[in-house]
């Protein structure tokens, strides 16, 4: 099988994706499957490759460059024109990419366009799984708990912003959370104590989307699990994040060593994970997703009750990610990981 790997992206977590990339890449079997690196750039271009012939020695190396062989990938999948060993058109494509234009629907939209198979969500759970707004609006539909939540338009915060903040104050109280609804990686978010940080927090995450969410801060544990299958979904163990000197487990504690700790597995009582495995995939099957996907809680202090923080369907997925370290802990490794997902996605 050929595999297509897409990589990059047009995101705030292009360099997480290259991390990601470069794991997967390095521990797929080339004798099984031909892979084909397509770099995408910051700015959106994309650059098709030579296809990998062994281990890559450092991720610079993703980085292609392009030449009079390896122009715009999709031009090659769709041109009959194109020179022969150019056209090579895949079985099936990785999109190893996170955040808007790569984990929100757009890539898969492509796809189905070019009818090639891809691994993951489709259209329709990769977009609701990105919009933190939408994801929380059909968790509320389908009864699985979630934190309260205001969202907010920029036309809505432009022209009434104390509006905005009488309804933070009287649904959702502080701490709270404010999110660009569009994102990952915590970019762009921030923590509230209180009403006067609440305006440069909410200005702060319009630089990176048109849509903010407000949240309820939960005060509990902070745990998550894998989900994978098409129809017949398999969870991973549970692993909890040990978040130290941040307020939040925040960019920093989520990619810069020694700043967090992953337990796994959590030490969670039997009737606890019963009701996170059960809940984990209900909110997989409510967003109408397939594939994988890490769904991270709040186990919440007062009352243990499991309560929905998000979806993520394309989880960081280098070998030190949660996700795959969930699925190695529950016995299936790395590299059986990547080919069980290109299984599901050819299905
Ligand atoms: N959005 C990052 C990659 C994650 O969820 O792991
Ligand atoms: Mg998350």
């Amino acid at each position: 099988k050929t595999v297509a790997v897409l990589y990059g992206g047009k995101s705030t977590e292009y360099e997480i994706s290259l991390l990601t990339a470069f794991s997967v890449i390095n521990a797929i079997d080339l004798d099984k499957y031909r892979v084909l690196p397509v770099y995408i750039q910051q700015d959106g271009r994309w650059i098709a490759g030579d296809e990998i012939k062994g281990k890559l020695a450092h991720k610079d190396q993703l980085l292609l460059q392009e030449n009079a062989v390896a122009e715009s990938a999709v031009t090659h999948w769709l041109a009959p024109s194109a020179p022969a060993n150019a056209r090579t058109r895949p079985d099936i494509v990785f999109p190893l990419l996170h955040g808007p234009n790569g984990e929100d629907g757009t890539v898969q939209g492509l796809f189905e366009l070019l009818n090639i198979a891809y691994v993951g969500s489709g259209v329709a759970g990769s977009s609701v799984g990105m919009d933190k707004v939408l994801m929380k609006d059909v968790f509320a539909a389908y009864d699985i708990p979630g934190p309260n939540y205001v969202s907010v338009s920029r036309f809505e915060w432009e022209n009434d912003a104390p509006k905005i903040i009488l309804k933070v104050k009287n649904s959702i109280g502080y701490p709270c959370f404010i999110k660009p609804a569009n994102g990952g990686s915590s970019v762009g978010i921030s923590k509230c104590l209180s009403e006067p940080e609440l305006s440069a927090a909410i200005t702060e995450a319009f630089l990176f989307d048109t849509k903010v969410i407000i949240e309820e801060g939960i005060s509990g544990r902070e745990v998550e699990i894998g989900v994978i299958g098409n129809h017949e979904l398999s969870v991973s163990v549970p692993g909890e994040i040990i978040t130290k000197n941040a307020a939040f487990y925040d960019y920093q504690s989520k990619y810069q060593e020694g700043n967090s700790t992953l337990v796994i597995p959590a030490d969670l009582t039997d009737k606890v994970k019963a009701e996170l495995e059960e809940t984990a995939k209900r909110a997989f099957v409510a967003l109408n997703l397939s594939g994988l996907a890490r769904v991270d809680v709040f186990i919440r202090e007062k009352d243990q009750k499991i309560i929905v923080n998000e979806v993520n369907t394309m989880p960081g997925f280098t070998q030190f990610s949660m996700f795959p370290l969930l699925w190695q802990h529950t016995g299936l490794p790395y590299q059986q990981l990547i080919e069980k997902l290109v299984d599901l996605g050819l299905e």
